[in-house]
């Protein structure tokens, strides 16, 4: 059998991974300024992440959502206390498009109403209702077309404002910063108004921090800069540092019910293992300070680069947009420099790397990219 071919591939095989660093199968090293999408938050194999994983799999591994599993509890907890939101409850899932399904199905459920508002450029997984949220028409197929979903421009509060009054909105999702879009930080007085005016309209304000949430703008969440504090949040990517666990952080204002939600795999023993891990470390090793003050050494760092036009973003969530296409620098870095980035558009780097990188490898990043761009 073959594989379904929708993957354009590089001709690299990592096959071993050290915190940011990376090897392939010939032994050549590569540092990682991309995490695999954002996803490597304490670091690859980080060894506590290991054992602890390593050790709950030697006890028990997984059994189903109709029994009692206190990891659940435990990674509740902890979540609520490191991001500032113990007063809301967890639901527990596997991916992050199926966490923001689930945020509307609450949202729904809730007020009854099923017309989304999203943003232009805005990515939200690829499952029916998050792909047809994404502002992507070549990966939204007509089974996925049906839903009831408004785009608005960035930033647009009046658009927000017009959209909402006619009533029948049931959620506005924005992400907390835009990634795939191209790192877009959102105003803050934008979402300050956007949170007052969704409660006003009767509609639910859902923020995915899927990307950037879990320490990587600097802050727990990055709508936490604008002190506002959403209905739904989901989560997804750094949450399990490669484990496959997401989750929706649910106010209070939403009562449970049997059946409203559920899953298989969601909540299972390994995944809690390692959201536990995840958790711990980033604590532990003080990785949304590191974020914060790494973040800001780059975006120094990189000013003056040749070609640069606009840096944006927060922490370690930062988009380098130059004045002309980048693939070709983004090759020779990936090739010839061994460096993994990422890309938004033709002229942006996208660059996520694991929370504990240093200021050592943002100087090892900034001289590799001083020289392709002598080159250029
Ligand atoms: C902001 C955002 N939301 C949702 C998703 C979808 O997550 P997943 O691929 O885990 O379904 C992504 C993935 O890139 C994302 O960046």
């Amino acid at each position: 059998m073959n594989l379904f071919d929708v993957y354009p591939l590089y001709p690299i095989e990592p096959i071993k991974a050290n915190l940011f660093k990376l090897w392939d199968k010939d032994g050549k090293e590569y540092l990682d300024f991309y995490g695999g999408h954002a996803v490597i938050s304490i670091g690859h194999t980080h060894p506590y992440y290991v054992k602890k994983i390593t050790e709950q799999l030697q006890n028990i591994g997984f059994y189903s959502n109709s029994v009692l599993n206190h990891l659940q509890n435990d990674v509740a907890e902890k979540l609520g206390r490191l991001s500032g939101y113990k007063d809301y409850s967890l639901f527990l899932c596997n991916s992050g498009a199926e966490a923001n399904e689930n945020a509307f199905k609450v949202a729904s459920f809730s007020n009854g109403r099923s017309k989304i508002i999203a943003f232009n450029k805005a990515f939200h997984g690829r499952t029916s209702g998050a792909v047809a949220v994404t502002d992507n028409p070549s990966i939204i197929a007509p089974y996925n077309a049906s839903h009831r979903v408004q785009f608005l421009p960035w930033n647009d509060i009046e658009a927000v404002k017009k959209e909402l009054t006619n009533g029948d909105i049931c959620a506005v999702i924005i992400e907390g910063i835009q990634g795939i879009g191209g790192i877009n930080v959102p105003d803050i007085q934008f979402l300050k108004e956007l949170s007052i005016l969704a409660k006003e309209n009767g509609a639910y304000l859902i923020l995915d921090e899927i990307q950037s949430g879990y320490g990587r703008s600097g802050k727990f969440f990055a709508h936490q800069f604008a002190g506002i504090k959403p209905d739904l949040i989901t989560v997804a990517k750094g949450m399990g540092n490669g484990f496959p666990v997401a989750g929706v952080l649910i106010s209070p204002s939403f009562t449970p019910k049997y059946g409203m939600l559920g899953t298989t795999f969601g909540g299972n023993h390994l995944a809690c293992a390692a959201s536990q891990a995840v958790l711990d470390v980033i604590e532990d090793e003080k990785l949304i300070e590191n974020a914060a003050i790494t973040g800001k050494y780059l975006i120094q760092q990189a000013q003056g680069l040749r070609g640069l036009k606009e840096i944006r973003g927060a922490g370690l969530m930062i988009g380098l947009e130059f004045d002309f296409p980048i693939a070709d620098i983004r090759k020779q870095l990936l090739f010839n420099q061994s460096i993994f980035t990422g890309y938004s558009g033709s002229s942006t780097f996208r660059l996520l790397p694991p929370l504990c990188i240093g200021k050592n490898e943002v100087d090892h990043l900034i001289s590799s990219l001083n020289k392709v761009l002598e080159n250029k």
